[in-house]
């Protein structure tokens, strides 16, 4: 695998996917490979399944992985989880991943990963301003890039709309749950929107999930004051900055570990000449 490829994994509440990234370009450098999210999706079933969508690719040690979880990840640790299993509220994710697949990664939250990968080669690609992220999905995730700094584990899919979690009812979950048309969803999606523009005044609003495939269904129907467009890297968003952001993540750690290793060899000499 070439010097510039990290693998980005995306774990959904159906299906989780991983591919290889081109990190110049953030084009898939191999076909995404995914597997159905096992139930009960708990901590050891999905470390598991991450394992493999890992070893699928055969990555050196040196290859960077990210992976996108559906729920708050502070500092690694997992701290809600509105779809998947419960027992995953407090667990280790860097950790638990790192067991299963032999491999270090860097985790983050999904929506947050597929903001940084619209901002990095996406819809939002340099953009100034304030950019809202969401993505449509089994849950609804949201991200915040302003200025091209990510506002991490936003949770803007659980405000309340009518009395109700908002990701209950403009979730694409939802046309399922509730059988709704097209335009029943998009009177949902309506509410959902104008509350966000009410609450945030983005420049630019992003939809990302399977559904912004048929944006073309439901998008122009929507009244906002923002633009509000398709992810351009549609659903592999996530995949992707996942990819990018544990690469960044990897120079980061590298850097300060060197760093660190310059101030001991620096306090050490100074130790040996004041002697
Ligand atoms: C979770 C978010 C997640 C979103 C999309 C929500 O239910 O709370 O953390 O980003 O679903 O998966």
């Amino acid at each position: 695998m070439s010097k510039n490829i990290a693998i980005g994994v995306d774990i959904g509440g159906t299906g989780i996917k991983a591919a290889p990234v081109n990190l110049k370009t953030g084009q898939f450098t191999e076909d995404r490979y995914r597997i159905p999210t096992p139930q009960p999706s708990t901590p050891d079933a999905i470390a598991r399944t991450v394992a493999k969508v890992i070893a699928k690719f055969n990555p050196s040690k040196k290859v960077p992985i990210g992976v996108a979880f559906p729920g708050v990840v502070q500092h690694g640790i997992v701290k809600t989880a509105a779809n998947v299993d419960d027992s995953w509220i407090g667990t280790d994710l860097r950790a638990i991943i790192r067991d299963y697949a032999g491999h270090d990664v860097h985790v983050l939250n999904d929506a947050d990963a597929a903001g940084f990968g619209e901002y990095r080669f996406g819809a939002a690609h340099g953009r100034r301003g304030s950019i809202l992220m969401t993505t449509l999905g089994t849950g609804i995730g949201t991200a915040m890039i302003v200025d091209g700094t990510l506002v991490p584990n936003l949770e803007l899919g659980h405000i309340l709309i009518d009395g109700h979690d908002a990701e209950d009812r403009a979730a694409e979950s939802a046309r399922d749950r509730y059988g709704y048309d097209w335009e029943q969803w998009i009177e949902q999606l309506q509410k959902y929107y104008s509350e966000m523009e009410r609450l945030l005044w983005p420049d630019l609003i992003i939809v990302g999930g399977g559904v912004s495939k048929s944006h073309h269904m439901f998008l122009p129907k929507l009244r906002l004051r923002a633009p509000i467009i398709p992810a351009e890297l549609l659903n592999g968003a996530g995949i992707v900055g996942a990819a990018a952001a544990a690469a960044v993540e990897m120079k980061y750690e590298r850097d300060e570990a060197k760093a660190a290793e310059r101030s001991a060899k620096k306090k050490a000499a100074k130790e040996h000449s004041d002697a």
